[in-house]
């Protein structure tokens, strides 16, 4: 073994990492050799020291937002003409961030391969390939549909994908890219065995987004391609509208480099990120950072002043990704189950949170512009997500607004 890997270990108090070496394959040697190089341990360690830091103590303020249904017609038949000259003239891309865990769900698979049990029941995958190719029918272009993966997931989903001969959507608009991923540390600040010959690492949070479209010189690409927005959802939204002519004119028409989706909260206390401005710059509170005085505060119609909550339907300027690609976001811990070798060599399986997992989260890249469009849409259009097995957002209520809102559609028509 290189007296590198040795020093490196030692250096940052994880020499454990070795105790099963003399036992391994040199295979499996060679492996963990690779691992070990690879990982910036120095990060982890002012991880680790930080973890306990509050966020900086920054001012909480209102922010403006829009609201789709109360824009005047004029406006509305403007911005829809320019999105959709956006659309047709192949402006536009988008991309679903498949690569969280969705432990809530507890589906064994990637949740795109989800099966909604609709009428006839549909993955989540095929329920978005089926909303691009009628993007395709009205538009004539084939909208490149980019999906980030994690390590732990890429491979069953390019699989699904195979197996599903893309949806009948052309193999070579659908690209997918791994997002980052950093390692677990125990309460010592340990990093975890979950094999002899590996060190447990996980996805880096959908904040992972930015570092990765840039590592993977996907924004170079879509530069040659001459895109200039990129619509990024969360995978479990199964009303996710991301190619939304208004939405995508009215961001080109306020020359705003970018623009996210709300809804109005359900109530005060719903369990959702707000939009406000964190230190004069545009982000979203948690429900767990904001006073109840706040949540609860009403303008002089009555409106919650913090009442609109962000849910994953953001539109970038390419210009932006770049300039946000090049910078790191902060990393949020969280502490989870996560299975190890114990002492012994044998495999545990952790009953109750055990280790630090660290991530970022996009919305914290909000801050690196200085003016955000916030469009208020409804809700009952725009977002049925599927996060737990029962009860509120499941697939029983996703279902339900899905099928809703196609019947409105189709009494439109
Ligand atoms: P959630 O925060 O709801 O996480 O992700 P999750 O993994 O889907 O579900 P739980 O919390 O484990 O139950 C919001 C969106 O961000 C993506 C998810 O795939 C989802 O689309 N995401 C999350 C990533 O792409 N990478 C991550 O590391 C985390």
């Amino acid at each position: 073994m290189e007296e590198e890997i040795k020093e490196k270990l030692k250096k940052y108090g994880q020499e454990h990492v070795l105790a099963f070496y003399n036992e391994l394959t040199e295979g499996q040697k060679r492996k963990l050799e690779e691992q070990v190089k690879k990982i910036d341990f120095s990060l982890l360690d002012e991880l680790f020291r930080n973890k306990e830091e509050k966020m900086k103590e920054e001012t909480i303020e209102p922010i403006n937002y829009e609201i789709r249904s109360k824009l005047e017609n004029k406006e509305k038949k403007l911005y829809t003409q320019l999105g959709k000259q956006a659309i047709r003239s192949g402006k536009v891309a988008v991309c679903q961030m498949a690569g969280g865990q969705g432990t809530r769900l507890g589906h064994n698979g990637p949740k795109g391969t989800y099966m909604v049990p609709l009428a006839i029941p549909k993955s989540i995958f095929q329920i978005f390939a089926e909303k691009l190719q009628e993007i395709n029918k009205e538009y004539s272009v084939w909208i490149p549909w980019y999906i980030m993966t994690s390590d732990e997931n890429n491979e069953e989903t390019i699989d699904f994908f195979e197996k599903n001969k893309y949806f009948n959507y052309p193999k070579e608009k659908v690209s997918f890219f791994r997002q980052g991923k950093l390692a677990m540390l125990d309460t010592q600040g340990r990093v975890i065995l979950n094999k002899k010959y590996e060190i447990k690492e996980a996805a880096d949070g959908n904040g992972g987004i930015f570092e990765a479209l840039y590592r993977n010189n996907i924004l170079e690409k879509m530069k040659e391609e001459d895109i200039q927005w990129l619509g990024i959802g969360n995978v479990d939204n199964i009303l996710l509208n991301l190619v939304d002519p208004l939405w995508i004119g009215m961001a080109e028409s306020r020359k705003v480099l970018l623009s996210t989706k709300t809804v109005t909260k359900v109530n005060p206390t719903e369990k959702v990120g707000v939009v406000c401005k964190i230190g004069g710059k545009p982000g979203v509170i948690e429900y767990t950072e904001i006073s109840e005085q706040m949540a609860n505060l009403c303008d002089e119609n009555g409106q919650l002043v913090y009442g609109q909550s962000y849910f994953g339907c953001a539109l970038y300027n390419i210009n932006l990704l770049e300039k946000i690609g090049a910078k790191k976001l902060p990393y949020h811990p969280a502490f989870k189950k996560c299975d190890y070798i114990a002492e012994n060599g044998e495999l545990v399986t952790a009953e109750t949170a055990n280790a630090y997992k660290f991530e970022s989260f996009i919305f914290d890249s909000f801050k690196f512009t200085d003016e955000v469009l916030f469009l208020n849409v409804k809700r009952e259009e725009e977002f049925a997500p599927i996060k737990n097995k029962i009860g509120a957002d499941s697939p029983e209520t996703a279902k339900k607004l899905y099928e809703a809102f196609k019947k409105k559609l189709e009494n439109l028509n």
